[in-house]
């Protein structure tokens, strides 16, 4: 049983097992870090005190909150130190097999009680469950980049497991000052699929030449109200994980083409063009380089941000068609793990759902291809005159 009094273990000291240790220190657990890597341990530790260091003389935390989140986190070279904890989230490499080879091995460690969690960005719940004794206890609980900023956490059960203990992991992670939703074990669960055309649609609109990438970026930001525009934003993740993340997803539906990457983007990711840790990927930031300018042109702004709005609004209302999560939490997850302005099914009430299915129509009828399907809730909503969040 998870209580806020448990052991915490966290196997990976990357970036994501790194964050989430600090996290669950802060909330006053004891956390047990493990990295097969002993230089990524060593690396994890020296890069958590020093971070430490920096919150204190920011004033964001105490020294003696500092002094206590320290404390609470052990370093392991080995995994022997795991039979104590209760709950053990685990954020190594995105690889199905070495996940499911470290999930076997984690049930001849632990406790008949300890719940196993995956932070896997894409990977099915139910398929690394699958090599476990006990899948009930299995389970994904999936912080976000960083994970001592960004408060969004999707808890997601698979098939087998058992029902009382997503609800626990809710409240458990809640207590740590998070934003927890649930969603259904299906690709991208909700965040890596409703935000899927933020980059899509936007690269489909640069390689037909509607607009260039400022034009695109400065619609989003200044017409939408987004923070970043979907090409900043893709420089800044590296296209080594956006790109891999929308190729995984679209695998994972059957090559479902709503989902179809960019081969723009796969260009840059065969050049090294990662973005910003490379020094350049749509954008150049070598020192000096110029910005392109964008064409502030209202009419077209309006265009491109009503194009990528609809087709996030359908994908939202797609995922609530299909179970995926309820409407408050499809909603709740944009705004908290990608911090969209405003929910998107609050938007498409907002909008007009007549206006929303009137410009995909327009898109469905001019392109003829399945990628601008209208998701049939849209649809029952606009047939009732219904909305989505009153
Ligand atoms: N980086 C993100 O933006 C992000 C966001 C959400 C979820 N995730 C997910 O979190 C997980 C970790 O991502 P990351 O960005 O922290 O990766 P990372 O590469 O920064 O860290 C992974 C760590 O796992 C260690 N490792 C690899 N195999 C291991 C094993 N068998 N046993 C123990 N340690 C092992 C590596 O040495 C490395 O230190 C992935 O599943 C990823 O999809 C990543």
């Amino acid at each position: 049983m998870v209580t806020q009094h448990s052991v915490i273990g966290v196997i990976g000291s990357g970036a994501m097992g790194s964050g989430i240790a600090q996290v669950a220190a802060r909330a006053n657990h004891k956390v047990i870090v493990y990295d097969s890597n002993e230089e990524a341990l060593k690396r994890s530790e020296s890069q958590l005190k020093a971070t430490l260091l920096k919150l204190v003389e920011k004033q964001k935390i105490t020294v003696s909150e500092q002094n206590s989140i320290v404390t609470n986190i052990q370093f392991s070279k080995s995994l022997a130190s795991f039979s104590e904890c209760e709950l053990i989230i685990e954020a190594i490499v995105e690889n199905l097999e070495v996940k499911q080879k470290l999930f076997g091995e984690l049930e001849n460690i632990c406790s008949s009680t300890c719940l196993l969690a995956s932070n896997t960005s894409s990977l099915s719940i139910t398929s690394i469950a699958a090599v476990c004794k006990f899948p009930a206890r299995v389970l994904g609980i999936h912080f976000f980049n960083p994970a001592t900023l960004m408060p969004l956490v999707e808890i997601i059960p698979g098939i087998a497991t058992d029902p009382a203990h997503a609800p626990a992991c809710k409240t458990l992670i809640d207590s740590w000052g998070k934003v927890t939703v649930v969603a259904k074990d299906t690709p991208g669960f909700i965040v890596n699929r409703v935000a899927r055309p933020f980059y899509s649609e936007a690269l489909r609109i640069y390689e037909e030449g509607i607009a260039d990438i400022a034009t695109i970026d400065w619609a989003m930001k200044e017409i939408g109200g987004f923070k970043m525009g979907p090409f900043e934003l893709m420089d800044m993740i590296g296209h080594d994980v956006n790109y891999v993340v929308t190729e995984t997803v679209w695998k994972q539906f059957y090559y479902d083409p709503k989902f179809k990457p960019a081969l723009s983007q796969k260009r840059l990711l065969e050049a090294g063009f990662l973005g910003k840790k490379s020094g350049q990927g749509f954008y150049s930031y070598a020192e000096g380089a110029k910005l392109p300018e964008a064409t502030k042109d209202p009419h077209l702004g309006n265009t491109i941000f009503t194009r990528i709005l609809v087709m996030l609004i359908n994908e939202a209302a797609d995922s609530l068609y299909l179970g995926v999560a309820s409407a408050a939490d499809i909603d709740l997850a944009m705004t908290k793990g990608v911090n969209y302005p405003k929910g998107l099914l609050q938007w498409a009430d907002d909008f007009g759902i007549s206006h929303v299915i009137r410009e995909l129509t327009a898109l469905n009828d001019f392109y003829a291809e399945d990628r601008y399907r209208i998701s049939p809730l849209l649809k029952q909503k606009f047939i009732n005159n219904a909305h989505f969040t009153r």
